[in-house]
């Protein structure tokens, strides 16, 4: 990890707007360097309103053809339907925008089994570096009540697989699958963004930054990227 960013707003308002500023930022150096930026957006509700603040910014603001839009993680549903990540992200962001278009990738779960979308969606990571390794310029994620993660829940199948990049991931506690980015895929990326919202939150902050190392437990921990952290809350939070 090279550093951590702290960027505290007071509502979750300002939080939205500050992301956004700073997603823009990295977008434009990221099309600057390589000429494309590579995102993985998070699920969750908390992202949404930044969805929705980008939706509301035009060509000049983001080149968005040289935009990669990659979930992080995705429940085990088909696209139209109310608990998709994908439809989350469609109908604040993809819809409204007024502009070219990003480039989409969706998960896609919930017409075949979840293993074999998961398999399905790392063919698609996989061609789209041509074998090569995989860096994403932006990784979004929100952080769960229970330090989880992506779909990256405490004492899970998923925390401990290295050798893919997208796992069917079993979450007894919801009684679901979940298709979810590993960790050392996410924390292949330049930026890695949390944001997180509300003092509910303040346990799984705690534990995810604290001295006491157990992943398993606080799967957040695993999210240490190649590049810069950044953790984006609201005046709920004590950072
Ligand atoms: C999902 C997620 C998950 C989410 C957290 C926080 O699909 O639910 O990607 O990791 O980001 O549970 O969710 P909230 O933003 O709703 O609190």
């Amino acid at each position: 990890m090279k550093n951590t960013h702290i960027v505290q707003r007071h509502s979750p308002e300002d939080v939205a707007m500050a992301a956004r500023d700073w997603f823009v930022e990295r977008c434009r150096q990221s099309i600057v360097e390589r000429g494309k930026c590579i995102v993985a957006l998070s699920g969750g509700s908390t992202p949404k309103r930044l969805y929705e603040l980008l939706s509301e910014l035009n060509d000049r603001d983001i080149d968005w053809p040289k935009l990669h839009l990659f979930w992080g993680d995705e429940r085990d549903v088909s696209a139209n339907h109310a608990d998709s990540n994908y439809r989350m992200v469609k109908e604040s962001l993809l819809d409204r925008l007024r502009t070219s278009k990003p480039v989409v990738y969706r998960i896609p779960t919930g017409t075949q089994p979840t293993d074999r979308a998961a398999r399905e969606y790392e063919l698609t990571m996989r061609e789209f570096t041509g074998g090569g390794p995989f860096h994403f310029d932006i990784v979004l994620l929100g952080l769960g009540d229970d330090a989880h993660t992506a779909s990256l829940f405490p004492e899970t199948m998923a925390l401990s697989i290295t050798d893919r990049w997208v796992v069917a991931n079993q979450i007894e506690k919801l009684s679901t699958m979940r298709v979810t980015l590993t960790a050392p895929v996410l924390n292949s990326s330049q930026n890695v963004a949390f944001l997180v919202c509300g003092e509910n939150k303040q346990w799984a902050i705690d534990k995810t930054r604290g001295t006491h190392r157990n992943p398993r437990l606080y799967p957040a921990q695993l999210i240490q990227p190649i590049g810069d952290l950044w953790w984006f809350v609201d005046s709920a939070i004590k950072i």
